[in-house]
């Protein structure tokens, strides 16, 4: 299994008696760590991390100072990387269905680059932002993605060149073509597949008169699981093949979000509650699905649990601290025998997670310190 940031029991027990729990501990170095990995792996491509994996302001500014662009999809997200002196060439607003709100801050903002999947969003962009960049979303069919977007977003491939002809007379900008193949693709394969549709329709274009420029690749790439790890340099190594062979002269972009967050932030949690309940073990934490564990229900992630125990394993129904009889995160997870008070570690616990946490019951959201800022204390 390739070696992500964990933290070790010592570290974790520290941490816990200086901060509380629950708490998430993000590594920046973890963070440009991943995204050198990518850069690297795809030579070439403009990565534009999607902001909506993990918007954490820390996180955002090392990737900013990595030369990121980023892949922003409402107005709050534009508005704080503007705030953080992030420039507006730097951002594609990447949601082919926007609100107006979203495109007057565009226009606010300087923000000029789009991504559209239907004939009505053509008008509402050019009316807002006349002249603005447009690229076309199309459809690719992944079911096997962990998150397949595609039931939702992309125009389909036979309805392309109307569409990109109809965004050029309304006098948009016609730059190229973007997919997103789903979130969590674990092979090379649907990307390979959808730069091969591309390539196919870029020449439909051209004998339209339409030279496009930019093809933008979406995000997906695979972090570890609890079962298995992805070689995710061989996957990049495929797509940089095909790009090469299909798109030597045109821009592409990429729009990675859980591969540059997802393995850079660890939660410590702690039980608060053990009883047996219907002939099964529960643990009750005191972070639960309406906190950072709503990647179980938004993401459909499995998280490990590290609880430094040895012994038989058991399985055991995990619970949030609130209210709710939903707040429940895994049933017949097999863990070790815990009591209360005890520690529990989940790393690779950086996308979708505190991202989608709500304040529910008036439980705060957990806390986020940055490892490098307090990891001297565990130097030897
Ligand atoms: C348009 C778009 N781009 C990029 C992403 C990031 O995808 P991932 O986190 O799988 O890399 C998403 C995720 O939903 C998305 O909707």
């Amino acid at each position: 299994m390739q070696k992500f940031f964990k933290l070790n029991q010592a570290a974790t027990e520290l941490l816990a008696e200086k901060y509380g729990t629950p708490l998430l501990v993000l590594s920046l170095a973890e963070v440009k760590k991943n995204y050198q990995f990518l850069a690297k792996a795809l030579p070439g491509v403009k990565l534009h991390y999607a902001v909506k994996a993990n918007p954490e302001r820390r996180l955002v500014q090392a990737l900013a100072e990595c030369g990121s662009c980023f892949d922003v999809a409402s107005d709050g997200e534009m508005l704080e990387l503007t705030a953080m002196g992030i420039e507006s060439n730097r951002m594609v607003y990447a949601n082919p269905v926007k609100t107006a709100s979203g495109l007057s801050t565009a226009l606010k903002t300087g923000v000029k680059k789009f991504t559209f999947d239907s004939e009505a969003e053509i008008g509402r962009i050019s009316d807002v932002i006349p002249g603005g960049t447009v690229l076309l979303r199309i459809r690719v069919d992944n079911p096997l993605a962990l998150v397949d977007l595609n039931t939702k977003f992309g125009a389909r491939p036979d309805d392309a060149i109307k569409m990109l002809k109809m965004a050029r007379d309304h006098g948009l900008d016609v730059a190229g073509l973007c997919f997103h193949v789903g979130s969590q693709s674990t092979s090379a394969k649907p990307y390979v597949e959808a730069i091969k549709m591309c390539a196919r329709l870029f020449d439909q274009a051209r004998d339209e008169g339409m030279e496009l420029r930019t093809l933008d690749i979406g995000g997906g790439f695979p972090i570890p699981t609890i079962q298995e790890s992805f070689d995710v340099a061989a996957m990049a190594g495929e797509i940089h093949s095909a790009l090469v062979e299909y798109f030597p002269n045109t821009e592409i972009w990429a729009e990675p979000g859980r591969f540059i967050c997802g393995t850079a932030v660890n939660l410590l949690t702690r039980v608060i509650g053990a009883q047996i309940r219907n002939h099964q073990q529960w643990y009750f934490l005191d972070e639960g699905l309406y906190g950072t564990f709503s990647g179980v229900i938004f993401d459909h992630w499995d998280f490990e649990l590290e609880t430094f125990k040895q012994g038989e394993p058991i399985t055991a129904t995990f619970a949030g601290p609130s209210c709710d009889s939903l707040d429940v995160m895994f049933r017949e997870k097999t863990t070790r025998l815990l009591q209360v008070g005890d520690l529990i570690l989940v790393p690779a616990c950086g996308a979708y997670t505190s991202a989608s946490a709500t304040v529910f019951n008036g439980f705060a959201k957990a806390p986020i310190i940055v490892w490098e800022e307090v990891a001297g204390a565990f130097a030897e």
